[in-house]
């Protein structure tokens, strides 16, 4: 069987979270492949709004397994609080359904130190991260220091520990700017939480996907952020630390390129983007304003407001096409009811040429932004079940933008609960 693929198309927040726990019904395992706590996936059903950063999306449903994959990077501090809010929902059972990879690596405390040293000396520069030890841990990784789950079944992964965290305190010295904090209070918080991860299961991820799929499961791995946050594709430097496009699950959880099925591809009916960096069709009016209010746009893991905007086809082809997306999934329609009229960027003019492909550089001094206007819709759509009941306006919108991306829409949100979901 095929592993199918589910990933961001923008800047994050897209309703990953919200998607992968409507199609978990339809998969035996599913699996991260890249990313950290810098994730925040949220997923609502029966009145209880439940945010994860490290653990799967399939966690509520009794028929899925949960794989933290190889590409992962986890914070035994943040995963603790995670695995003790599923204990305070009865009848989850996570110890049976979450199995971690070996080679998944570790955010140590100071990483997250490093994290907020780097940004902090960086001023105007930052990049706006999640400070949750992302960037640290990954280029540790690539630097071939890091600490990995599989080594904590060793015994002399404290003095490997120890080593990197003197490293650390010297790189962290070496910043301008200075960070409070109190080391041993973090440490035994963070040796605390290893004991937890360590009563989980630890797998040889590749092995064991590898066995699932020859023996007919299926698969979904679930991406974080989006792919405009990608390292390479995404708008450098204001990114984050891995790959988040559809590669990315072939080096995060071993799975070979033509072993991949359907590539699902959700975005936002606007966009949206926390951190810092471009934003071509960013809103600083009223209509940003009600985007951001209607669509209760906070960030799930920092809680920092979103930065608004009108949808940007010029940036969502790019990511269509670096993910080879089979079916797009449009979420959040619901917030755009109400507005008379719908804007679209359908192209940007590039040093005084109009261009449709995504530049090297989209600097707010290199791109100005076309626009298309469309007529918006009224009706509150969020008690809608059935696609036959969606607006015109809507329907209008939805095969423009099919036409344009070359690729159906699968699925319509109408709202942040399970049940608001309107396959086409
Ligand atoms: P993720 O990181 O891609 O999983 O997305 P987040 O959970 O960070 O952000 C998406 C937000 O939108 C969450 O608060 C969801 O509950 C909410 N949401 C998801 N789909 C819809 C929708 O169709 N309509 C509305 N109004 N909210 C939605
Ligand atoms: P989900 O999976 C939105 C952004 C940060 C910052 C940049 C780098 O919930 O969609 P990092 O912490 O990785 O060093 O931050 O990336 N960012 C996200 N934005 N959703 C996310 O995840 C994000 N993860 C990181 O705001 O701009
Ligand atoms: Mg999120």
């Amino acid at each position: 069987m095929a592993v199918d693929l589910l990933l961001g198309l923008q800047w994050g927040d897209e309703g990953k979270g919200k998607i992968v726990d409507v199609l978990t019904k339809n998969y035996d395992i599913i699996a991260r492949f890249q990313g950290g706590p810098n994730a925040g996936h949220t997923l609502e059903f029966d009145g209880i709004k439940h945010v994860l950063h490290t653990i799967p999306s399939g966690i509520f449903h009794d028929n899925a397994m949960n794989v933290i994959g190889n590409g992962v990077v986890i914070d035994p501090v943040i995963f603790n609080r995670e695995l003790n809010n599923l204990n305070k929902f009865e009848g989850i059972d996570y110890k049976s359904k979450l199995i971690i990879s070996r080679k998944a690596h570790l955010i140590l405390p100071t990483h997250r130190l490093l994290d907020a040293a780097s940004e902090a000396s960086k001023g105007k520069a930052k990049i706006g991260s999640t400070l949750k030890g992302i960037g640290p841990t990954y280029m540790d990784k690539t630097g071939r220091n890091g600490i990995r789950v599989g080594d904590l079944e060793l015994t002399d992964w404290k003095d490997r520990y120890a080593t990197l965290r003197d490293k650390h305190l010297t790189m962290i010295d070496y910043y301008d700017a200075k960070i409070e904090f109190d080391l041993d209070e973090l440490e035994s918080e963070f040796f605390a939480a290893i004991k937890v991860l360590k009563s989980l299961r630890f797998i040889d991820s590749e092995e064991y996907l590898y066995q699932a799929q020859k023996s007919g499961k299926t698969i979904l791995a679930e991406g974080a952020q989006g792919s405009l946050l990608d390292i390479d594709f995404g708008t450098y430097p204001y990114v984050t630390s891995s790959n988040t496009t559809a590669a990315g699950a072939c080096t995060g959880l071993g799975v070979p390129p033509n072993q991949i099925g359907d590539v699902f591809g959700i975005f936002k009916a606007y966009t949206t983007r926390v951190g810092s960096g471009p934003f071509p069709t960013e809103l600083f009016d009223e209509a940003g304003e009600t985007m951001g209010r209607v669509g209760n746009e906070f960030g799930a893991t920092t809680g920092r407001p979103r930065r608004c905007g009108w949808l940007d086809l010029v940036a969502l082809k790019y990511a269509v096409r670096v993910n080879g997306v089979t079916q797009l999934m449009m979420m959040k329609g619901d917030v755009l009811s109400g507005f008379d009229t719908l804007k679209v960027c359908t192209s940007y003019n590039y040093k005084g040429k109009e261009i449709d492909h995504l530049p090297y550089n989209i600097e707010p001094e290199n791109v100005e932004v076309v626009y298309k206007e469309m007529a918006g819709w009224s009706e509150d759509l969020t008690g809608m079940t059935e696609a036959s009941q969606l607006p015109k306006e809507l329907n209008n919108y939805i095969d423009y933008l099919e036409k344009e991306l070359e690729t159906p829409i699968k699925i319509v949100s109408v709202g942040p609960d399970r049940t608001q979901t309107i396959h086409r």
